[in-house]
């Protein structure tokens, strides 16, 4: 498969990999804990779709490796009797994949003699194929037997939602998915985004984006500044002429409201559409003077903030 990231085969750990492995590795602690040392099930799977090359940089072991880890240095691994623990480990990329088997290699090699109840099934394909063949495989009637799957995809579109509903439907699939809120505002007038989600769904949330913030700064002499918001990573750019009060500017520090559109503007990832103070009501102005530029707004020369 053509890569579609920018990265090399094996790239450095960014600071929210950690998190997100710290999570994964706390979470499958307590999961092998429960269906470990239930007398209901002879069998488990964990399914890592997007395994990675299995190490970084720096040799910090990949998502693969933790979740071997946190089984075979379970406390209870002993008690976990006959359970069969099926792991499969997915990667598309034949240069991470072929990185993957050799990371695998040595973690059957230092952990040998290996144990008869652990399993590991590598695979080098598009997620959603994978998970596809293994849904259609379960017989009519029958269930998944329990699956932590753990989607850890880069972006968003790899994985449709209705995807994810047909794994979760089955009663002891648990999903940990990395989910790409960022590029999905980023891309959501893209026109890709849609067949992730369910259109109309999708299509009713471009009314909700209202937040609420604070001004981080304001450039009276430009006309423009930047609200800070959570629902806003990185700012949101805001133009004095979506300023909905009687007032014409906004001054730093100010709590305001504010609708917003995904943008790439001045290096800003959202845009405010209309701005007013907190717990106020937005007011529709007209301009003071005429004089609008080429698209059509304001001139920031002919009107100036107050
Ligand atoms: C965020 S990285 C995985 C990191 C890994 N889970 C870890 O924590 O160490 C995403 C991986 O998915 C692979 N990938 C991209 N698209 C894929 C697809 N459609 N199916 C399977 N793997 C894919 C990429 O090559 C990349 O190695």
């Amino acid at each position: 498969m053509p890569r579609g990231d920018k990265l090399p085969t094996v790239w450095e750990r960014p600071p929210h990999t950690k998190a997100k492995h710290d999570i994964l590795t706390r979470y499958l602690g307590a999961w092998f804990g429960i269906f470990g040392s239930s007398s209901q099930y002879q069998r488990v799977n964990v399914l890592d779709g997007f395994a990675g090359p299995g190490r970084y940089d720096d040799d910090e072991p990949g998502s693969p490796v933790l979740a071997l880890n946190t089984l075979l240095g379970h406390q209870s691994f002993a008690k976990f009797g006959n359970t069969q623990f099926n792991f499969i480990f997915n990667e598309w990329d034949a240069e991470r994949f072929a990185s993957l088997q050799g990371v695998l290699a040595d973690v059957k090699t230092e952990r040998a003699p290996w144990p008869a109840t652990v399993r590991m099934i590598e695979r080098n394909q598009n997620f959603q194929d994978l998970a596809s063949d293994l849904l259609t495989s379960i017989p009519a009637g029958q269930k998944l037997a329990p699956t932590f799957a753990f989607i850890d995809q880069f972006g968003y579109r790899d994985v449709p939602m209705a995807l994810i509903r047909d794994l979760v439907s089955h009663p002891s699939c648990e999903l940990f998915i990395y989910f790409d809120f960022n590029s999905v505002n980023r891309f959501a007038n893209a026109g890709n985004v849609d067949t992730h989600f369910t259109a109309g769904d999708f299509q009713r949330m471009e009314d909700q984006m209202v937040a609420e913030g604070t001004v981080r700064e304001w450039r009276v002499e430009e006309g423009w500044g930047v609200i800070d918001s959570a629902s806003t990573p990185g700012g949101c750019w805001a133009f004095f002429t979506s300023v909905k009060s009687d007032k014409r500017h906004l001054v730093t520090g100010e709590r305001v409201s504010f609708e917003w559109e995904p943008a790439d503007q001045d290096g800003y990832r959202f845009r405010a559409v209309g701005v007013w103070p907190s717990r106020s009501e937005p007011v529709d102005r007209k301009p003071r003077r005429s004089g609008t530029d080429a698209d059509g707004r304001t001139a920031v020369r002919d009107i100036r903030p107050e």
